[in-house]
């Protein structure tokens, strides 16, 4: 439904709740937002900020009472009162029972398997004691990636664990799982949408890169460097997996193209993703728009690439904490197709998203040339 007077509540008021509410703005939605501090980047641009803890039942419960929509920006909120919502009678998208599903690494892993998607070979554990004893007993051999089951995010909760001392030094503690080491050719992500009609559109594959030291994806690139026969299958298996969990809004894929050319699906977030930043600048439909359109109900947008992409993270420099400073922003923007968005973080420190640059070119080469200039220019630092 299509209306400037409904009160879209949003869950979390970061830097993705904050260009959800840029895009809201542009049709005039009204835009209310539950976080810990109006002084979060969604503050500065939503209708309406609520102080408290998306994890809280009652803080949640409060703050959907007058809302007519809600969704999210981070998955790990109180499912119990969206549940409630719900049967209340408010439209909760992406819906609780999908979210505790995917909160959980291991609940998510064991529905690829149950829905026969191609995902690497897993076994969910109560504790990391049960793990180390899998691999005493020869079920599991070193190496191989130790998840946490809940409460991941930037590469944190993930471990990969090869010899027999990183049992004793990286090893989890907690519910975990254990996941076959992918050898991997690339990276991908691929952004579908969902409307409650069924309608399905996907983005254009992009491919990841990471930083070696933040385990934090740096360089993303767009289209992907895959032949059209990947691409065609990256996009038809994200179209399996949000119909499978016939979620409304944005899905993101994650997945590994190994070097055989086989697509596993790695992990899935039901929102707006750091994969598809780019859109912003470099398709016809901004992932942002789009998953007010799948929320909403209304006809999804062409997701055509307008021009080739690459995105980068704007990440806090190591040795800098405190106040930030970006420096050689002017160098940037003198270059033509350089688009620079800043989250309104007050405060850097190591590795922190502060930011992003989308910088787009005539071809990808001259797309990627000018992103390592961006990258050797713009800092974020601390006075
Ligand atoms: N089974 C695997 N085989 C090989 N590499 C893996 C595997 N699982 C994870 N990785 C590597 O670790 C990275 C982080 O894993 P994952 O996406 O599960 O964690 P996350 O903390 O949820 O990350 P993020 O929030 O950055 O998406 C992956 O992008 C990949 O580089
Ligand atoms: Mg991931």
């Amino acid at each position: 439904m299509f209306s400037t007077t409904q009160k879209i509540g949003i869950l979390g008021g970061g830097q993705l709740g904050k260009m959800l509410c840029l895009a809201a703005a542009e049709w005039d939605f009204k835009t209310c937002i539950l976080d810990a501090s109006a002084s979060f980047p969604a503050g500065a641009v939503c209708s309406e900020f609520t102080e408290g803890d998306f994890n809280n039942y009652e803080d949640v419960m409060a703050f959907g009472a007058d809302k007519d929509l809600i969704t999210i920006e981070i998955e790990h909120v109180n499912t119990q009162a969206l549940h409630d919502l719900e049967k209340a009678g408010k439209t909760v998208h992406p819906s609780p029972a999908v979210l505790n599903i995917i909160k959980d690494k291991g609940l998510q892993k064991q529905f690829y398997a149950h829905h026969g998607l191609p995902t690497s070979r897993f076994e969910v554990f109560e504790n990391e004691k049960e793990l180390v004893a899998a691999i005493d007993a020869g079920r599991w051999k070193l190496p191989l990636v130790q998840k946490t089951r809940t409460a991941g995010y930037d590469g944190k909760g993930v471990a990969i664990l090869r010899t027999r001392a990183d049992l004793d030094n990286k090893l989890l503690s907690g519910a975990c799982l254990a996941e076959a080491l992918v050898p991997l050719q690339t990276e991908l992500a691929v952004v579908a949408a969902r409307n409650a009609d069924g309608d399905v559109t996907v983005f254009p594959a992009v491919e990841m890169e990471f930083h070696p030291e933040a385990n934090l994806v740096e360089f993303l690139l767009c289209p992907a460097r895959i032949s059209p026969m990947i691409e065609a299958e990256a996009e038809a298996l994200a179209e399996r997996v949000i119909n499978a969990f016939g979620v409304c809004g944005l899905l993101a894929v994650e997945m590994f193209l190994t070097p055989e050319g086989d697509l596993l699906i790695n992990e899935v977030a039901p929102r707006p993703h750091n994969s598809g930043h780019h859109t912003i600048d470099s398709a016809v439909t901004s992932q942002y728009q789009q998953h007010l359109r799948g929320i909403c109900n209304l006809p999804l947008g062409d997701t055509s690439q307008t021009t080739p992409a690459v995105m980068i993270n704007l990440l806090g420099e190591p040795g800098f904490k405190g106040p930030v400073f970006y420096e050689g922003v002017e160098a940037c923007l003198a270059m033509p197709g350089v688009h620079i968005h800043l989250y309104g973080k007050a405060l850097t420190s190591p590795y922190r998203k502060m930011g992003h640059a989308t910088i787009t070119g005539a071809t990808a080469e001259e797309a990627v040339a000018k992103a390592r200039k961006v990258q050797n220019l713009l800092k974020v630092k601390s006075l």
